[in-house]
């Protein structure tokens, strides 16, 4: 009988196992505020850091082409951008200013804008069109300036 139990125990401990591996502990169904608030500024360093790299390329005068992808980049981020700031997302840490939910229609329109202008960066720099491309990314460059200036501490 002693062994038999031995056995039974080991048994269960194995299904136990087998049930603990199987079932991982799950992310809560929804991210958290501040996980919210590191993934929007990720996607805004992320998005900096593309915007230098264009000038650069500008500045040396090379082909442009390359960039299609990275402007398409920004315009999606753009297009998703109002979603990551959902009401109470104003915590610590977040340089977003409370205007971003007082007035959000101004803040989406800007965001559209945004995307727009980024999806047409996209265009030119596919046409590998130099100038046209060198001229619509300081358009893009402006809607970061023109959101920052109402929507972000600094
Ligand atoms: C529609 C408004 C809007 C537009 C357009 C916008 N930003 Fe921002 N950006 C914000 C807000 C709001 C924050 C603050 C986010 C926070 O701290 O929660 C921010 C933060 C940032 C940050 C700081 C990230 C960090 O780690 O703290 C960088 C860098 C940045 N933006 C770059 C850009 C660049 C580059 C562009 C244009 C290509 C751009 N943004 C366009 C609203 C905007």
């Amino acid at each position: 009988m002693r062994f038999l139990s031995t056995l039974t125990i080991a048994a269960l401990v194995a299904t136990a196992s087998a049930a603990a591996l199987a079932k991982p502990a799950a992310e809560p169904a929804s991210p958290t505020q501040a996980q919210i608030v590191a993934a929007r500024k990720a996607s805004f360093t992320m998005s900096a850091g593309i915007v230098a790299a264009m000038k650069h390329t500008i500045d040396a005068d090379e082909d442009v082409n390359k960039w299609a992808f990275g402007a398409r980049g920004l315009s999606a981020w753009a297009a998703a951008l109002p979603a990551m700031f959902p009401a109470g997302s104003n915590i610590t840490g977040s340089e977003a200013l409370p205007t971003v939910w007082s007035d959000n229609a101004g803040f989406r329109a800007i965001a559209a804008k945004y995307s727009e202008d980024a999806a047409k960066l996209s265009d030119l720099a596919k046409a590998n069109d130099k100038p046209g491309f060198a001229a619509q990314w300081a358009v893009v460059r402006a809607d970061c300036e023109s959101c920052h200036k109402t929507y972000r501490t600094k």
